[in-house]
């Protein structure tokens, strides 16, 4: 049979609708899936002056939802207005959003407005939103990713409430054998092409750009427990020394003496540290004499095809992710071993560069030069203020929509409620 251009046209775009919707339909599963069994206190919980609760991440989910396709797109009238100061981004200060609907009436919300989105997306010619639905999906990932730490924060706090004060170093001390886990990848000088211009890259991804970068080397691993817990056995917690002073600052005024995520148990040793803010992590590459990866050098690495010429999407090539390739999406629900994933190397070597953990990099967040801001300018560009670290790579709780070498997260350097950990460069 002959297919005429415009059928093949109008097949391609019933599939992309097909497709976008099996992935709204998905991610929402995905994201009550956290939901399951909770109680009030707990979705209404402030674990942490910085982090609203569960239940406010999931309203404004469907804040959001409800704002760019039925509002903004559909030109619908606002559902459910009450809600609407409570759960905009930039309605109600962080420490405010504790008196929330119950779970059951959230629920009702973003039920009601998904019903009448995807009602809007039967109806819709979706080319050119597509690029807005794509943004929805990831939005709602990092939300979900956000519910997942918060959730292991209040299990954290919870758990040291019982056992007050176990100590957690004790007198366990492993023998410290030469890591092989400690191997560095040279990468030889050149060009290579940093972000994404693909219908899913976010703002901050944009425009895909040649850059420069001289011979460096960058560990083959991220820094792993064993690896870590060196520097807590030798004072590094202690020491000035190893510290920049805005770094020291924090320590001082944290009081922290460990990962916050942190458990002293041989069985981890493999595993990446996580629960580090920037600030430790730069004080543990200056105590093995490296330094933390700019996100070019990091993107290079995890990214590029030297002998091709071309960059990967993922780090094992343009194949969407598989739980052979990496930890990501809630599927173990803890960190995994540094080399668990040889399926997910990428061509330069480096393993569990998506997935797992975030990395830190030394990088300031900020726009690439021709940067548009979109959907709005409090996604990307607010936060270009030199006050915020990039962070690759994704980590256990990232879902697939928000998983990539091009993608960019980004916190204050002192945050280390996320599951963030690092590796060096040299
Ligand atoms: C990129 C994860 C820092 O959660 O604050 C969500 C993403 N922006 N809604 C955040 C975001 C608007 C953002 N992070
Ligand atoms: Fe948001």
């Amino acid at each position: 049979m002959v297919i005429s251009q415009s059928n093949q046209s109008s097949l391609k775009k019933s599939s992309i609708k097909e497709n976008l919707i099996h992935a709204f339909v998905e991610c929402r599963a995905k994201t009550l899936e956290l939901f399951q069994n909770m109680d009030e206190a707990t979705f209404c919980r402030q674990a942490h002056p910085d982090f609203s609760p569960v239940g406010w991440h999931l309203g404004h989910i469907g804040y959001t939802e409800s704002l760019w396709i039925l509002q903004r797109t559909a030109a619908l009238p606002c559902l459910f207005p009450q809600y609407r100061k409570l759960y905009a981004a930039d309605g109600l200060p962080k420490n405010q959003r504790v008196k929330l609907p119950s779970l059951k009436q959230t629920r009702h919300y973003l039920d009601t407005i998904r019903d009448k989105v995807l009602n809007h997306m039967e109806k819709t010619d979706l080319e050119h939103q597509e690029g807005l639905w794509r943004f929805l999906l990831q939005h709602e990932s990092q939300h979900s990713e956000t519910i997942s730490f918060v959730l292991e924060l209040i299990k954290f706090q919870l758990s040291e409430d019982e056992k007050e004060n176990s100590s957690h170093l004790s007198n366990f001390s492993s023998p410290l054998l030469p890591n092989p886990l400690n191997e560095m990848i040279q990468i030889p000088e050149g060009e290579f092409e940093m972000g994404s211009n693909s219908l899913d890259a976010l703002d901050n991804e944009r425009p895909r750009h040649k850059v420069y970068l001289d011979t460096y080397s960058i560990d083959r691993y991220p820094v792993t427990c064993k690896q870590y817990r060196v520097f807590i056995e030798a004072g590094g917690y202690k020491n000035a020394q190893w510290w920049s002073e805005a770094g020291w600052e924090w320590l001082y005024k944290e009081q922290v003496t460990q990962p916050l995520y942190w458990q002293d148990n041989p069985a981890w040793y493999n595993h990446p540290v996580s629960g580090v803010s920037w600030y430790e992590a730069e004080a543990y590459a200056k105590f093995v004499g490296k330094r933390l990866p700019t996100e070019a050098e990091w993107e290079k690495a995890a990214s590029w095809d030297e002998k091709l010429k071309c960059r990967r999407i993922y780090p094992w090539g343009d194949k969407q992710p598989t739980p052979e390739n990496c930890n990501y999406s809630n599927i173990h629900n803890h960190t995994t071993p540094v080399n668990a994933y040889p399926a997910g190397k990428s061509a330069y070597g480096l393993y569990d560069t998506l997935g797992n953990v975030w990395e830190w990099t030394a990088s300031w967040f900020d726009g690439y030069q021709g940067f548009q801001h979109y959907p709005y300018k409090g996604y990307s560009q607010v936060y270009f203020d030199n006050q915020h670290r990039v962070l690759k790579g994704g980590s256990k709780a990232t879902r697939a929509w928000a998983l990539r070498c091009s993608f960019r997260n980004w916190y204050h350097p002192g945050v280390r409620q996320i599951f963030a950990g690092f590796r060096c460069a040299a």
